[in-house]
C-alpha cells in the first residue's frame, strides 16, 4: 500500500513537470502574455499529497493569468476583465457544452462563467484531449481568437474554459474545488463546506 502511495505521488509529480515544461515553452514562444508563475517551491511534496493551496488574489493584475500548482497539476487563475466576461456570453453557438452539463466542475461553478465570482476564473491548465497545457491568449491574434489554445492538436477553449465545437478536446477544462476565504484569498483544493 505504501509503495502504491509513493508511486502515485511520483506519477503526479512527473505529470506536473511534464505539463509545466509544456506551459513554459508555450508561453515563452508565444509572447502574447506574461503569466505569473510562482510557488513552485519545496512545498511541492505537500501539494502533491493533495493539500489545499492558498493564493493571494491582490497580486494578480486585471486580465492576467496566474499559474499555481495543486496535486501536481497547473492551476490557472485568471482575473477576468469586463470584456473577457462579456465575451463568454456571445459564444454559446460555437461551444460544445456551453451549459457545463458534464461533471467537469463543482455545482457552484455550473453557471455562465463556470466560477463563484465572474471576475475570477479557476481551472486546471490541462487539455482534456491528451493533457497538454493550453496557452492563454488575452489579445486577439491574427485569427481573432482569444481564450485558451492548446498547441498540441489545436483545441480551443473560451475564457471560462469551455471547449469549442470541432476540436479534439471532448470536454470543458476542469474546475478544481475552491472557495474564497476572504475578498482577496482563494483556497484551491477543497470546497468551502468541506473545510474544517
Ligand atoms: Fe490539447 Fe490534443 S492535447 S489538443
Amino acid at each position: 500500500m505504501c509503495n502504491d502511495s509513493n508511486n502515485e505521488l511520483r506519477n503526479e509529480r512527473r505529470m506536473f513537470l511534464t505539463v509545466t515544461s509544456c506551459a513554459l515553452f508555450a508561453v515563452g514562444g508565444a509572447g502574447w502574455i506574461t503569466p505569473y508563475i510562482r510557488s513552485w517551491n519545496p512545498s511541492v511534496r505537500a501539494k502533491a499529497a493533495g493539500a489545499p493551496i492558498t493564493i493571494d488574489l491582490a497580486s494578480i493584475p486585471e486580465g492576467a493569468l496566474l499559474v499555481e500548482e495543486w496535486r501536481g497539476r497547473p492551476i490557472y487563475i485568471v482575473k477576468r476583465t469586463k470584456e473577457m466576461i462579456a465575451s463568454t456570453l456571445d459564444l454559446n453557438n460555437e461551444l460544445l457544452n456551453p451549459d457545463s452539463e458534464d461533471d467537469q466542475q463543482p455545482e457552484y461553478a455550473r453557471n455562465n462563467h463556470r466560477s463563484i465570482k465572474p471576475e475570477i476564473l479557476v481551472i486546471e491548465g490541462v487539455c482534456t484531449h491528451l493533457g497538454c497545457t493550453p496557452k492563454f491568449r488575452n489579445k486577439k491574434n491574427t485569427n481573432g481568437f482569444t481564450g485558451f489554445f492548446c498547441p498540441c492538436h489545436g483545441s480551443k477553449f473560451d475564457f471560462s474554459g469551455r471547449v469549442y465545437k470541432g476540436v479534439p478536446a471532448p470536454t470543458n477544462l476542469k474546475v478544481p474545488p475552491h472557495y474564497f476565504a476572504d475578498a482577496n484569498t482563494l483556497v484551491v483544493g477543497i470546497d468551502e463546506e468541506r473545510q474544517a
